[in-house]
């Protein structure tokens, strides 16, 4: 009997050690411990680490003097080799993150085992519905819960413990048009905040708040004003109103997407959203070539209980050049003449670093950090933007600095409170843009209305290096105060991945051309280099778990850049390979060897069609299928590189284009177009087959 009780007690005893040892409950995450996340260094709960988003991290166990004995940890193999654009979300020893077509992934954040996995099975067809990939770019977590916004735009939350849906709610304002959800939800004071995408594709930009517990819808923000025939929804598109001209934009949705980024300030207790270009981008055909059209381009700051509107900043006034300003947001307080201010920096894709006033949205200073043509300088004291005339294609043709993929993109930059730095992944890039004659609107799902003629990227290879070469990458270390660098390193392809700065004096970056580097936060200088296989595009994030610290690249090629821009984007030479890749000091784990690209040409079909005849397939080619395959039929590595279709691909064609692939993201053209249109892009497709030949030919001297 006392035996027994003994054991009992005894094994009473190893219960409850083992209960005080448990870990805690998963995600078990709310607002106060992410305000205070600087007391827990070793977890990221929230998409920018912190709410001002600043993705510095204070662990500096890995410093700038041991980093060169990083090594691999582990890693993990991702479902769906396309574009991994995600942060990691870390949180007590669990990792929950995101590959392509928002496929959620809880792992050990010690051994990189899984978890579970949930698949929301969005429908294939939705690829074409999205301008730039089936990317995600994270989930947030909440009191044991973990969201996610799908491709096609459900808000979905789930059981952090076991992945099982607790909730799903429909975001999506208008079913009939081309809306995706491709941003990290964040969560402020019990609600979950989303937004989308779809610009390219006409539609109207607005973000959500959902009640985190409930899914219940509690507030939605425009952003840009919807039928003036309507009364507007409240003082924001009132003030938004004004600025439209005619009442066109409405077909065309007008824009304004919140597709990415969003701060909080809990002091002032504001939410910035950036948001997106105007749709379509053609100014004339959107608002009768008139007005600034609010609040497109712009940082607005609204209340997080109401959505109520507080103020705005525009960065580009009637936009036309697709420069959204989306970009990430980083709040800090820095001092400024000796003054300490409470700042909100971005650098948008037009090329301005900004440095506004938080409390109240003015503008304090603005500097290019790249090279650009379509602004001289922003004026301090309108706070807006000098635009040169060589830029407006509306009176022809004009070659535009930067492109519309941004002289900094979605990758996010970080800043370093110590060194008093960004970090900031830019890059250089030119585009030829032209008006349309006549409005070509098409109001199909999978294809993009933007008002101007597709870019043109010429065929031949000469001119094709050159324009390759000036579009290049750089890590500018950037000093807010000064507006200026402190140091940058040159890459040769744009496209590099957003930056993580620590506490250990390091920045590390992932590179387009699959490579994962850190370096010495105040002098720039590389101090460890590692290949991850294939693009690393989104930021790493770092965390501890056991004492230790760790690493993490979400690697995979993708996203807009390699799609469209696929010949220029050559200049990396990785193909789509999905991983998390997290390093640790001391580990001395390898990576299996990266997938090769597509060798030896196929025998080939003849080519039948006039020289004429293949000038309109070109077109064709280029406008409905260049935006996946690549411009002129070159791939960027991500989607099938067409040129090397087999005979028995030939025989699939007809079939592959009008739908029977649907499922796997290659869109339904039938209804779009005619049989003699498909045949006459395959004659494209095989005189480009040809044209490799040619030039394998001559390279190896065949
Ligand atoms: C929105 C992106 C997108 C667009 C636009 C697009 N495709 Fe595709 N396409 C895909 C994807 C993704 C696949 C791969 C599907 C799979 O895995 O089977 C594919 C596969 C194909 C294939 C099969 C290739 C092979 O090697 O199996 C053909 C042929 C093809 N596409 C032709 C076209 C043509 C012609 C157009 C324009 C009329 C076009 N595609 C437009 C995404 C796209």
């Amino acid at each position: 009997m006392t035996l027994t009780r003994t054991i009992l007690s005894l094994s009473l005893a190893t219960l409850c050690t083992a209960a005080a040892a448990t870990p805690k409950a998963p995600a078990d995450v709310d607002g106060a411990r992410i305000r205070a996340a600087d007391q827990e260094p070793g977890n990221w709960m929230s998409h920018g680490r912190t709410y001002d988003e600043q993705r510095h991290s204070p662990l500096a166990r890995i410093d700038a003097g041991n980093v060169g004995r990083l090594g691999l940890a582990w890693t993990v193999k991702l479902d769906v080799d396309r574009g991994v654009e995600a942060t990691p979300i870390v949180v007590d020893g669990v990792m929950y993150t995101t590959g392509a077509w928002s496929i959620v992934y809880a792992l050990d954040a010690r051994t990189g085992k899984r978890l579970w996995t949930f698949d929301p099975k969005v429908p294939g067809e939705n690829l074409g519905q999205g301008c730039c990939d089936t990317v995600n770019r994270g989930v947030a977590v909440w009191k044991g819960k973990v969201y996610v916004g799908s491709f096609d735009g459900r808000l979905i939350a789930l059981d952090a413990k076991t992945g099982k849906v607790a909730w799903s709610v429909d975001t999506i304002l208008d079913r009939k048009k081309s809306y995706t959800v491709t941003g990290a939800p964040r969560i402020v004071k019990g609600k979950v905040l989303i937004g989308n995408g779809g610009a390219e594709f006409g539609v109207r930009g607005y973000i959500t708040a959902y009640d985190a517990e409930t899914g219940k819808q509690a507030w939605r923000f425009y952003t840009v004003p919807g039928d003036p025939a309507l009364p507007p929804e409240d003082k924001a598109m009132e003030i938004a109103l004004k600025t439209w001209s005619g009442n066109n934009w409405v077909k065309w949705g007008g824009g304004g997407t919140v597709w990415d980024s969003m701060a909080y300030d809990p002091e002032l207790d504001l939410l910035y959203i950036g948001t997106g270009n105007g749709s379509p981008w053609n100014h004339q055909f959107r608002s009768e070539g008139k007005g600034d059209n609010l609040f497109l381009s712009s940082i607005v700051a609204l209340r997080p209980d109401t959505g109520e509107y507080v103020w705005h900043y525009q960065t580009t006034p009637s936009d036309m050049w697709d420069y959204t300003a989306t970009q990430h947001i980083v709040l800090a307080d820095i001092a400024i003449d000796g003054a300490p201010r409470k700042v909100l920096m971005q650098a948008p894709k037009n090329g301005f670093f900004y440095v506004l006033d938080r409390t109240n949205g003015k503008l304090l200073s603005a500097k290019n950090f790249v090279p650009i043509n379509w602004a001289t300088h922003v004026d301090l004291a309108t706070g807006r933007p000098v635009v040169s005339a060589d830029v407006n294609y509306l009176t022809g043709p004009k070659v535009v600095i930067p492109s519309f993929l941004g002289a900094h993109n979605w990758q996010p930059m970080s800043f370093n409170p110590k060194t008093g730095l960004v970090y900031l992944p830019a890059q250089e890039s030119v585009a030829g843009l032209e008006a349309q004659k006549q409005p070509l609107f098409i109001p199909h799902k999978s294809v993009v209305n933007l008002g101007v003629e597709v870019p043109d990227l010429p065929e031949d290879p000469k001119v094709e290096a050159e324009i390759r070469s000036a579009w290049k990458g750089r890590l500018i270390a950037w000093d807010p105060v000064k507006q200026a660098p402190a140091w940058t390193q040159e890459y040769t392809a744009p496209w590099n991945g957003g930056t993580l700065s620590t506490a250990g004096n390091l920045v590390f970056q992932g590179t387009a051309d699959g490579r994962a580097v850190a370096y010495a936060a105040d002098t720039g200088k590389k101090l460890w280099d590692a290949r991850v296989n294939s693009g690393a595009m989104a930021a790493p994030v770092t965390y501890e778990v056991g004492g230790e610290q760790y690493v993490t690249f979400m690697v995979g090629w993708g996203g807009a850049f390699p799609g469209v821009a696929g010949p220029l984007s050559h200049s990396t030479r990785v193909q789509a390979e999905a991983r998390v890749v997290t390093f640790k000091l001391g580990a001395r784990g390898k990576l299996p060897p990266p997938k090769q690209a597509p060798q030896g040409l196929p025998p080939l079909r003849e080519v039948t069609a006039s020289a004429d005849q293949l000038k309109t397939a070109r077109t064709m080619f280029n406008g409905f299928c260049g935006s996946c395959h690549g411009l002129n039929a070159v791939s960027g590595s991500v989607y099938p590189d067409l040129r090397y279709m087999t005979p028995k691909k030939h025989e699939q064609y007809v079939a592959v284009v009008s739908g029977s692939r649907l499922n796997r993201g290659m869109p339904n053209f039938a209804s779009v177009l005619k049989p003699e249109d498909m045949e006459l892009i395959r004659q494209y497709i095989v005189k480009r087959a040809h044209d490799l030949k040619g030039q394998l030919a001559q390279a190896g001297g065949k």
